[in-house]
């Protein structure tokens, strides 16, 4: 939620009372310097007591409420048959509208189970962008993934409200280019991540739903941050101003033939699954859970987390709750933009977006200014982020980089976590960044795993940068911190 203070500015307002803690260190600099370095230079690779604010992610960080924690104590503890299966069918079935619900242990699992059981080599799966791990599951089984975004997508300076929309026009040309039969679904990631957590409207949904009907291609959602797409469509969306957040996520899933998600993120726990109404698809999959994940009624999940989830789904859709990370990321995003700092636009859910290219111009694709950004920000604010960049991209079968798309420096909001000073910290010292960005270098690769490379692999500076740049810090802030 925000609210509106008698000077007329809006302050992100929280919307619950804060009462278990845990505490993080602010260790010095040089102290930051040698924990990079000892995890080449990879956020990744970084140990959490080396770490001031953690934005690497909100998956699986998120504050879980009450509610979720009290439930968790109630779990039924089985391997078949678990009563807190069926309370996470209920909500499924109340919340999301499904009848059929399959639990996974994390959203990959979800794609996993997708791609083994629609994917054949050789086709094509058409999608607003792709996900790291969606993109990797679907590749190994054959399949080529097709981005048919707009124009407005990778345009880091825009003021599109839905720049997570599929093009008509693309997502037709490509079904008459490669036929029907050989696109087994067609994937809509809601706050589509790599671009900057940006949205699609249930306009567009309805649009591409109403394409793919008649030629019997089922829509797949990944519905993993669907409260948040729900928000944006709630606020940017004409005629959605007053509808609740809980009825325009029905809607979403309404038009879905398959929903899968990450419950690690708008559900606040730690898992996953599949749902859908149709039958047809769900016998399909059902046969590989207990292979891949665990029985039916589990699917690698603890009864613990399914209990949490049952109440997380309910939860997420308050507007309190479907607010409370957005509202936060767009007053960060507003005190970013005003020190000078360049991220993109506009705000969306998950993160505020840092556009490396733009802050680091000297560093080039072929040098990882994501990552160099990344490191760099840990180095002058213990603040830990996340590469989306070149980095996030695996080499091609001639083993060449890919360059990204865009080069973005991910600073996540997970939900009810941090406060208003923690925004105002991290402004700040990225300011400073800012004004000494030309101390800044690029990055190289000197151990890189063969596939999500972003995860495992290591890298050195081009140069003594990470050095020069902590020296620069100390003559400003001291050695202290
Ligand atoms: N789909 C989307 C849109 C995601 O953001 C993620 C994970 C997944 C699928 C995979 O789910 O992690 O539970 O296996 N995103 C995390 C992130 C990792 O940090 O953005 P998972």
């Amino acid at each position: 939620m925000s609210i509106r203070l008698s000077n007329g500015s809006e302050i992100p307002i929280e919307m619950h009372k804060i009462r278990i803690v845990q505490k993080v260190r602010l260790v010095p600099a040089r102290e930051r310097l040698r924990a990079i370095e000892e995890a080449g230079y990879n956020t990744f690779l970084l140990r959490t007591r080396d770490i001031f604010l953690d934005m690497l992610t909100d998956s699986g960080t998120n504050a879980m409420s009450d509610n979720q924690q009290a439930a968790m104590l109630v779990a039924d503890d089985a391997y078949a048959g678990s009563e807190s299966f069926y309370k996470l069918a209920d909500a499924v079935k109340e919340y999301l509208g499904y009848e059929y619900l399959l639990p996974c242990h994390q959203g990959r699992a979800a794609e996993h189970l997708l791609a083994k059981t629609f994917i054949k080599p050789g086709t094509f799966i058409p999608m607003n962008y792709h996900f790291t791990t969606t993109k990797a599951h679907f590749n190994l089984m054959g399949a080529t993934v097709l981005e048919l975004f707009g124009p407005e997508a990778l345009n880091t300076q825009s003021s599109d409200p839905f720049k997570g929309n599929m093009d008509m026009g693309r997502l037709k040309s490509a079904i008459e280019e490669h036929g029907a039969a050989k696109i087994p679904f067609v994937r809509m990631e809601a706050t589509t991540n790599l671009i900057g957590g940006q949205p699609f409207s249930l306009a567009n949904l309805r649009e591409v739903k109403a394409l793919l009907a008649p030629l019997n291609i089922p829509l797949v959602l990944d519905a993993s941050l669907i409260s948040e797409n729900a928000y944006f469509i709630r606020q940017r969306e004409p005629g959605y101003e007053n509808v609740s957040i809980a009825k325009i996520v029905r809607e979403m899933m309404d038009v879905a033939d398959i929903c899968y998600l990450s419950g690690r993120k708008s559900c606040m726990v730690r898992g996953g699954l599949i749902a859908t109404n149709r039958k047809d698809l769900h016998e399909a999959i059902r046969p590989w859970l207990p292979v891949y994940e665990g029985f039916y009624t589990y699917g690698g999940m603890s009864s613990k987390e399914i209990e949490a989830m049952a109440v997380g789904i309910r939860e997420m859709t308050e507007l309190e709750i479907a607010s409370s990370s957005a509202d936060a990321i767009k007053w960060f995003c507003g005190r970013l933009i005003d020190a000078g700092v360049p991220v993109v636009t506009p705000p969306g859910g998950l993160a505020c977006h840092l556009d490396a290219m733009r802050f680091i111009p000297q560093v080039p694709q072929t040098e990882y200014p994501a990552g160099a950004l990344a490191a760099a920000a840990f180095i002058v604010s213990g603040i830990r982020g996340m590469e989306r960049g070149t980095i996030s991209m695996d080499r091609d079968e001639a083993g060449n980089d890919v360059p990204s798309d865009i080069e973005l420096l991910r600073l996540a909001v997970p939900r009810r976590v941090f406060t208003m000073s923690h925004f105002i910290y991290a402004t700040d010292r990225l300011q400073w960044l800012m004004k000494h960005r030309d101390l800044i270098g690029g990055l190289e690769f000197y151990d890189e795993p063969p596939i999500l490379r972003f995860f495992g692999g290591r890298l050195k500076p081009k140069n003594d940068w990470g050095t020069r740049l902590t020296e620069a810090f100390e003559k400003d802030f001291g050695t202290k911190c």
